[in-house]
This record gives C-alpha cells, structure tokens and sequence, in this order.
C-alpha cells in the first residue's frame, strides 16, 4: 500500500495560473495575433530555461520570460516598443487562474499545499497575491534559490526540504508533461493535469494518475 499523499505541490504556470491568459492583451497591442504570439512566447521561455539549465548559465525567470517575448515578437515581425514590453511582462503578474483553482485547493486544505515553481520570488509572490492564494498555501518555493530549472531533480528536492515531508508522501501536480515526468523521475507521486489530452512524452517514465482537469485532485488523494 503506498503511503498517504501528506503534502501537495503544484508547478505554477500552466497549471494553476493561465499562461495564455495574456492572448487579450496581446490582441489588444497586435490585433489577430495574440494567440500565436502567447503560444510561441511560452515555448520559447520555457526552451531557454532548458538551455540555459544545460548550458550553466542561469537567469532568473524575468529574464527569461521577457527573452521569450522578444523572440516571439520578432519571429512573428511585432514592434515590441518599451510600453508594449512593460504592459506585456505586467500581466504575468496577473495572470488569471484556471476556473477550478481555489475551490479544490480549499477542498485539499489538511494537506500541505506548495507552490514549486521555475519563477523567481519577483513573479510568484505578486501572482499569487493577486489571485489570493497566499493565505490557503504552506509555501511557495522557487528554483531561485538553486539558480537551476526543472526538470533538474535537485529542484524537486527542495519541496521535500522546504516541507519537511517525506518524497513518497508528497502529490505533485502539473499541467507540463515534462515537469510531470521530472518530478515522476525524481521519485514524487505524480497528477498530470492533461487539460489539451495530449499524448504521454516518450521519456520512459509516466505519472501515476492523468485528469483533464484539477477539480479531480481531491478525489484522487481521498479528499472528497
Ligand atoms: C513553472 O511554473 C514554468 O510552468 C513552469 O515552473
């Protein structure tokens, strides 16, 4: 029998706040290309942090995020002009949540909930705020610390030292399949939140449960 899942950590980004939720302001500043700038926005950030993990050179997630921006727009040939670029990286801090967000963390409460997370305390916190999720979370945790991004298994390590919970009683949620599959790797029972039914990455390693949405989780650790 496995032991009780005593504590709960969530990537951010993706999976408790909408990365794309930024597609309106995008379409506001370049009509019609919101949507194809947010997504090539977000594959480009989360690349550099990858290459950057490999190639020593860390960043914090700011940097990388703004970078990501940069190369969006000009892949896609959009001015990015200082107020574009200052009103584009204010979002982030703002994202919206996904609609199923604070009711099943309030069902998770007993638990020991965490955010673990690629971005720097400078975005987390105010994000976090502004969704009001500071006061239902235990911790909120950043690789910034490491100066490392995951899917390197020293960051999943941190949640089990920041939490004080054993490896085997910690749920990790995520809607990133390679996150989902790091943290799988490194040895945490693991929710992929699979919100687009996308197919399993083929890495060898798969999650120990699927859902196409949070509003599952509670279920699956027993707390519905
Ligand atoms: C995270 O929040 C980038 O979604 C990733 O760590």
């Amino acid at each position: 029998m496995s032991d009780p899942v005593k504590a709960l950590v969530f990537d951010a980004y993706g999976t408790l706040f909408d990365v794309h939720s930024v597609i309106k302001l995008c379409d506001e500043l370049w009509p019609g290309k919101g949507t194809a700038l947010s997504q090539l926005w977000r594959t480009k950030q989360l690349e550099y942090t990858w290459q950057r993990s490999l190639m020593q050179r860390y960043e914090d997630f700011t940097h990388v995020t703004e970078a990501g921006l940069r190369y969006g727009c000009k892949a896609l040939g959009l001015a990015l002009d200082e107020a574009a670029r200052s009103r584009l990286m204010q979002a982030y801090l703002r994202l919206d949540t996904y609609p199923e967000v604070s009711e099943t963390l309030k069902r998770l409460a007993g638990r020991k909930l965490a955010i673990l997370s690629n971005g720097s305390p400078a975005m987390l916190d105010p994000v976090v705020a502004n969704a009001g999720l500071s006061e239902i979370l235990d911790a909120v945790i950043s690789v910034d610390s490491l100066r490392i991004f995951k899917p390197d298994p020293r960051v999943y390590k941190l949640a089990v030292d920041r939490l004080g919970v054993p490896t085997g009683s910690i749920g990790f949620v995520s809607s990133n399949c390679w996150d989902a599959i790091g943290a799988k790797a490194f040895g945490f029972r693991v929710y992929w939140c699979n919100r687009a039914g996308a197919p399993l990455d083929e890495l060898g390693v798969s999650p120990d449960h699927e859902m196409r949405s949070l509003a599952e989780l509670p279920a699956l650790v027993g707390a519905a």
